[in-house]
């Protein structure tokens, strides 16, 4: 049995050892929050934190993954939708089919926590996933949100764990 950490918790699955991290946190692990889109590092709907670093799951093998190595997906963002990046999609009504809109929340996550106040510049380097809905200027807008969200909004993009930590 190889294991992960997963939205704070070790996770135990039987896999190959080359077997995408995507495909390990759909089918093994339940986590269907994660899509696949491309499988080719393109499009961006696959997108978790590792470590606090967004990361196209699907070409990321499990045995590159460290037990250590925290990862996140949307399910471990929040308990019910209350993270701020959330609050604004829901507010901005952001998706439309959403399909992508995961993978477009994780990489917005780890913007902001890089970068509170992105301009379009930085919006346009870091959120290079795909919506074929076309939803950018509504993702834009709601990144806009949060950024204009008051002196609580980099404390309020910290992740919480079950163990306590935060990321
Ligand atoms: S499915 Fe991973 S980038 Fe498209
Ligand atoms: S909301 Fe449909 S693909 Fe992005």
């Amino acid at each position: 049995m190889a294991k992960l950490n997963v939205n704070g918790q070790t996770r135990e699955f039987e896999a190959d050892p080359d077997t995408p991290l995507l495909w390990v946190l759909r089918e093994q692990l339940d986590l269907t929050g994660t899509k696949y889109g491309c499988g080719i590092a393109k499009c961006g709907s696959c997108t978790v934190h590792i470590d606090g670093i967004p990361t196209r799951s699907c070409q990321r093998p499990v045995n590159s993954i460290s037990a250590k190595e925290k990862i996140v997906t949307i399910e471990g963002l929040s308990k019910n939708g209350s993270h701020p990046v959330q609050k604004a999609w829901a507010k901005l009504d952001v998706p439309q089919c959403g399909y992508c809109q995961s993978g477009m929340i994780m990489a917005t996550v780890a913007l902001l926590k890089a970068k509170p106040n992105p301009s379009d510049a930085d919006i346009d380097a870091a959120i290079t996933n795909i919506c074929r809905c076309g939803t950018y200027n509504r993702i834009r807008a709601a990144i806009k949100v949060v950024a204009a969200g008051g002196k609580t909004k980099t404390a309020g993009l910290a992740i919480q764990h079950a163990d306590g930590s935060t990321t």
